[in-house]
């Protein structure tokens, strides 16, 4: 017998999605660098499926039916270039390649279009879930060419996870290095749905006096309404968990500086490229670098703060209900400016990417699968064109309703020292996008001024300069 799909690099993710595809009724084969692994899983996990073990890649290669469907789940970057060079000589035309790991979607590009010239399908399939997902449904952002679909999409669809309304959290995202982009943006709104979870704990400790196991109480009730989410639940859970040595709440015992392994701060780099102002994202990257700095902060602890009395316990449980407000309000920011873009990018790699699509396929199996996701998806879809996510009523709405409490919550915090910069980039954004006016007209006549770099007026079409060092007439550019 031969393999409908094979995976190779059998860590943690690798093996875990192999084991999916095998108790989904696929005969897998397996392949990794050392065999002792390919052989571990099979010994381990053998009575759930049909596993053929490779030695090696030519082995990998034999053991699977024409068109070849290989899974490689190494490393990004050197190790996912070492293995395609390794592979792609032993394929034939129609064979495909599937990258399931966190690349680069400009190195899915590459890839793709250098594996093109050989007839070899290259899918950069974005795979969010985690451990857990891989092995139980992961939510899969598939790019590459769109026949690769035809044959690897009901295969995707069976080991993905499915939304609460049955449907699989997979699609054809777009060409070459699409799927790569979105699963790098779903990455980017994960680090600020972190952040700005981080943010709201921060305050109902600092502000509000809570004790880490009255707030998992709190994100627990959150996670009840609109704010239902996975990260939300795992928050309570991280909060409850107490530290089995020392009997103190878990987080106070874990170092405060958070790490990362890259695709948000790409979130970010390539927002700057298109010009797409993604600073609720930019500020959660920046708050983990800020937290690593840890002589910069010892040298920073003597600095004067504010001197404010905290909340009283009667005042606790109102402002409580306002961090859910500011919370709510500045993810539908981050939100907003992680779609805005992927927007971006359908235009400047001619991606036809659907953004209902998106939001439908994030709603399980990946890390930020929420509830809320349905009703981006039903923004969307009711809308395909719609300039942004604030400009959906809903959205619209139900920030009108928190924005005071959201002002509040950001007085508060600025009152007392504690650092908000989730919250309140995400409300510069929502008063920048609404202001009449902003103060860029003053930049442009600086830039004139002292570059006569021109600028463009309210009431005539044309370029214009203002003689600045002469009479302060006006001439047209
Ligand atoms: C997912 C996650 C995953 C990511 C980790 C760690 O969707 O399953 O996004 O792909 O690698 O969350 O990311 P950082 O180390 O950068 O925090």
């Amino acid at each position: 017998t031969s393999a409908q799909i094979g995976v190779t690099g059998l860590a943690v993710m690798g093996s875990n999605l192999a084991r999916n595809f095998a108790r989904n009724g696929y005969t897998v084969a397996v392949h990794n660098r050392s065999a002792a692994k390919t052989h571990a899983l099979v010994e381990e996990h053998g009575h759930e499926g049909d596993f053929i073990a490779a030695e090696t890649a030519k082995e990998f290669v034999q053991a699977l039916e024409r068109p070849r469907r290989l899974v490689v789940m190494v490393k990004a970057g050197g190790p996912t270039d070492a293995v395609i060079e390794e592979f792609a000589p032993l394929l034939e035309p129609g064979d495909m390649i599937i990258d399931g790991g966190n690349a680069h979607f400009a190195d899915t590009r590459r890839r793709e279009a250098a594996l093109r010239e050989q007839g070899i399908l290259f899918v950069g399939a974005g795979i969010s879930g985690g451990e857990e997902g891989a092995l139980n449904g992961p939510s899969i952002m598939p790019g590459g060419p769109a026949e690769s679909y035809d044959s690897l999409g009901p295969m995707l669809e069976k080991i993905s996870a499915k939304a609460a309304d049955g449907s699989p959290c997979v699609t054809h995202v777009g060409p070459d290095g699409a799927g790569h982009f979105v699963k790098m943006v779903h990455n980017g709104i994960e680090y600020a749905d972190m952040q700005l979870i981080g943010e709201a704990y921060q305050l109902l400790r600092d502000v509000a006096g809570y004790s880490p196991a009255q707030i998992a109480e709190i994100f627990r009730t959150w996670n009840t309404g609109r704010l239902d989410s996975y990260l939300i639940e795992i928050t309570a859970e991280v909060l409850a968990h107490v530290d089995a040595a020392t009997g103190k709440p878990f987080v106070d015992v874990v170092v405060d500086q958070a790490e990362q392994k890259g695709t948000g701060r790409w979130t970010v780099q390539i927002a700057l490229d298109l010009g797409v102002p993604v600073s609720g994202i930019a500020e959660a990257v920046f708050a983990r670098s800020l937290s690593g700095h840890a002589a910069l902060r010892d040298a920073s602890r003597s600095l004067a703060g504010p001197k404010a009395a905290p909340l009283s316990a009667a005042e606790a449980g109102a402002f409580a209900d306002r961090v859910e407000q500011a919370l709510y309000a500045s993810k539908i920011v981050s939100y907003t400016q992680g779609f805005h873009e992927i927007d971006a990018a359908r235009g400047e790699y001619d991606w036809d990417i659907d953004l209902g699509k998106v939001a439908s396929i994030w709603r399980g199996g990946c890390i930020i699968r929420a509830a809320f996701l349905d009703r981006i998806r039903a923004a969307y879809d009711a809308r395909p064109d719609l300039p942004s996510l604030l400009s959906d009523e809903t959205f619209a709405q139900e920030i009108a309703a928190a924005q005071d409490d959201w002002r509040e919550v950001i007085v508060a915090a600025t009152r007392q020292g504690v650092p908000t910069p989730g919250f309140a980039a995400a409300l510069a954004y929502y008063d920048a996008l609404r202001a009449e006016r902003l103060p860029a007209a003053l930049t442009q006549g600086q830039r004139d001024f002292f570059g006569a770099h021109t600028y463009r007026r309210v009431d005539r079409e044309g370029s214009f300069h203002t003689l600045w060092g002469g009479d302060r007439s006006e001439v047209e550019a």
